[in-house]
């Protein structure tokens, strides 16, 4: 069976799950690097999951290895699009985690690149690998919900965890792109056109003034007629909660969750089950079917089911909703933004 040599940028929380499943869960992949800046964190992990591979610490060099055939990223979120680039040039196919950029510019550099290069970019909404989401992306594509009305897409995450350290417009680049992406991906074929968003420092409102917005609902008219809300929150103390709503002309469909199993306890209290507290036990399944599908792609050199295209309409809801939230009002998508 032909292997594709990949090298994973980034050996943190997200990295450690991607090598993994690059290591143990894909057979048609290989790990064969690992960068990461930090002194002992590739090799750490290379310990941990008994692999013999190279490391670096500089993630350019591990770009520039001859043998490695693809690139995950999985390092900080502001640091992606120079990877990316990076990546494309050395004519590497890419996995990138979600932003591929943040702003326009590092976007249609990257969009230029793969023109030139055409190298296959994944981004990483794993969204759209979850069984759920996906059949219901699929029934809405077979029409059996009529023409979509009204969505809904929510993500919160369970604990706001180094608060100090969240950059400036996280709650949009970083967790809300999911809902734009998942927004598009159930409303096949339109196009955002405006956005009116609001947030505030909710948990945290100490850190307002450092710029932390921890809470946020966004509402996006499309260019078919529907509707949508997207809201975030850092701290669901009940668990990590991913959830999305579509309305149509013809009836609905809901899909996402919290539960860890189809179990259900009953005692004197009533009845109850469990939730899932990470994002790597909610969606497990979808973070390797990802994976999976972008080795497939590579060696079968066929399109990526998520592309940088993609990634970039989320990226211009998500500038949108920023300048929204600036000038507290409605903002047209694509607009020069102020960020
Ligand atoms: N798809 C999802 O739902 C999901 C969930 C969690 C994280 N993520 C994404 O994964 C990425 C990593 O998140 P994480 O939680 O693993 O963070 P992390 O802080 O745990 O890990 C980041 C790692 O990157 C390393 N690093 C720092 N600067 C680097 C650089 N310039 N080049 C290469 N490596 C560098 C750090 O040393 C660290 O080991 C982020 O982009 C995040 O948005 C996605």
């Amino acid at each position: 069976m032909r292997k594709l040599n990949i090298g994973l940028i980034g050996a943190g929380r997200m990295g450690a799950f991607h090598g993994e499943t690059i290591a143990n869960r894909i057979p048609n992949a290989n790990l064969y690097a690992v960068a990461d800046p930090v002194p002992g964190a590739a090799e750490n992990l290379l310990d941990k999951l008994e692999v013999a591979a190279k490391t670096f610490a500089d993630p350019t060099e591990l770009i520039k290895d001859e043998n490695i055939e693809a690139v995950v990223i999985a390092s900080p979120a502001r640091t992606h699009a120079c990877n990316v680039l990076a990546a494309i040039n050395q004519g590497k196919a890419v996995f990138c985690e979600k932003p591929m950029a943040i702003n326009m510019e590092e976007a249609n550099r990257i969009l230029q690149a793969i023109e030139g290069n055409k190298n296959l970019v994944q981004v990483g909404f794993n969204r759209r690998f979850e069984n759920g989401f996906r059949s219901a992306h699929e029934e809405i594509v077979a029409g059996k919900i009529g023409t979509p009305q009204l969505l809904r897409s929510n993500t919160r995450d369970p604990k706001l965890n180094r608060a100090e350290s969240i950059q400036e417009w996280t709650i949009f680049l970083e967790t809300l792109i999911h809902d734009f992406d998942t927004l598009m991906y159930l409303n096949p074929g339109a196009k955002p056109v405006e956005v009116y968003a609001i947030a505030d420092a909710l948990i945290r409102p100490d850190l307002k003034e450092k710029g932390l917005l921890d809470t946020a609902v966004v509402n996006i008219k499309f260019d078919n007629g529907a509707i949508a809300t997207a809201d975030a929150n850092f701290q669901a103390v009940y668990g990590y909660d991913v959830r999305a709503e579509v309305f149509g002309s013809e009836g609905m469909l809901t899909t996402g969750g919290i539960r860890k199993s189809n179990m259900i306890r009953y005692n004197k209290n009533g009845a109850s089950y469990d939730t899932c507290r990470y994002d790597q036990d909610l969606l497990f399944d979808a973070y390797v079917s990802e994976l999976r599908s972008f080795t497939n792609s590579v060696i079968s050199n066929e399109p990526t089911v998520v592309n940088a295209e993609d990634a970039v309409w989320a990226l211009k809801i998500a500038l949108a909703s920023i300048d929204s939230v600036k000038m507290n009002c409605p903002i047209k998508v694509g607009e020069k933004t102020f960020v």
